[in-house]
């Protein structure tokens, strides 16, 4: 008979993990699955809205900052799998002190709850941005961590915490380090979506610096795959690098985007160049590999499929893109900071409150 697990999805109404969840409840019927989201600007009811009717899923709308709400979720389940986080490199350079709150501050109030009720399982989904650029070669698990932005010194403050946690009072961890992620229903200010989102709409791509910044592109259900296998299988206290080995320059992503949907490379605008930009990420994924993992999305294919999928829900991102929020970012960011004149709109529509 196939065991029954109580799995919570932290942050589960974001990008990968609306996909995490989903993937759960579709490749294992007997597990319960419960999300739990804050619903801040990136998350979404509507990631999971398909999700809703399923009688093994739940959703909670709550901080992981909440030590109160934490600890009787945790209680009441498995494993915790923590996706809860803000992920936005250009956001935390102009605000760091949510990245603290959320993905440093959050993950300890987890932790505290596993601690309290013991035996469950913690995954802490992190990112390969923890080594800082990796300007040749490949970086293995036992490379230093060398963040260098507010974003990834929070994610590998997070895990350094995760880990003292083992050490110190022996909660059964494991740490994926994801590489950079696309697909469906992510958020239009990573690259891909923006990019992808502007094309269709005849808008600059904001390229920045001179484009030859390199990225190891994982299609987000390779990704999910990724992080089930280690979560069923991987070693306690382990970390695993996870990475499809598409490394490509951003410039050449761009005009990929842009050959697909026809559309001509003069729409690629440079602009000035992201502050501390990580030039290169590259992981070594033997470890995980070795458990039988590896990618089914060739980058093309995946890019095909994210393009199709921004396509046909119009709706989705463009009510996103008209709200008072993103354009406050876009603004602030690419036009404020220097590199696109108020004309070359990242953005459509009229600013609406939120
Ligand atoms: P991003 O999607 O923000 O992921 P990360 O910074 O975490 O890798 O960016 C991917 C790459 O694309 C990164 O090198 C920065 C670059 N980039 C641009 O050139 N223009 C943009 O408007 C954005 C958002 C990113």
């Amino acid at each position: 008979m196939a065991l029954t697990r109580r799995v919570l999805v932290t942050g589960g109404a974001g990008f990968i993990g609306s996909h995490f969840a989903r993937h759960l409840l579709s490749s294992y019927p007997d597990y319960r699955v419960t999300v739990l989201d804050a619903l801040t600007y990136a998350g979404s009811l509507s990631n999971i809205a398909d999700l809703m009717e399923n009688p093994n899923f739940a959703f909670y709308h709550g901080d992981v900052r909440d030590a109160v709400v934490m600890r009787n979720l945790v209680r009441n389940h498995d494993w915790v799998v923590n996706f809860a986080a803000e992920t936005h490199v250009d956001r935390s350079i102009l605000n760091p002190g949510s990245f603290l709150q959320t993905d440093v501050y959050g993950a300890y109030v987890l932790l505290e709850a596993c601690r309290e009720y013991g035996g469950k399982r913690f995954l802490q989904v992190s990112t390969d941005e923890v080594y800082g650029e990796v300007l040749e070669g490949f970086a293995d698990e036992n490379a230093p961590l060398r963040p260098r932005s507010p974003y990834s010194a929070s994610k590998a403050s997070a895990e350094l915490l995760v880990m003292a946690y083992h050490q110190t009072y022996g909660l059964d961890v494991v740490i994926t380090r994801g590489s950079n992620t696309y697909g469906p229903n992510q958020y239009p200010e990573k690259m891909i979506p923006l990019f992808v989102t502007n094309a269709l709409e005849d808008r600059p791509l904001p390229l920045y610096g001179d484009g030859t910044q390199v990225r190891d592109w994982i299609y987000v259900l390779d990704h999910c795959t990724a992080i089930d296998t280690v979560l069923h299988h991987g070693a306690t206290g382990m970390v695993y690098n996870v990475g499809a080995g598409n490394l490509l320059k951003n410039r050449a992503v761009a005009e990929k985007i842009l050959e697909l949907l026809g559309k001509p490379a003069s729409l690629i605008q440079s602009v000035t160049d992201r502050p501390g930009h990580d030039r290169r990420y590259a992981v070594d994924t033997s470890r995980l590999r070795a458990m039988g993992w590896e990618p089914r999305w060739a980058f093309e294919t995946g890019l095909k499929q994210t393009i199709d999928w921004y396509r046909s829900h119009r709706q989705w991102w463009q009510e996103i893109k008209g709200k008072g929020e993103y354009q406050q970012f876009t603004r602030q960011w690419y036009h404020e900071r220097g590199g696109l004149a108020p004309s070359q709109e990242v953005h459509s529509g009229a600013v609406k409150e939120d």
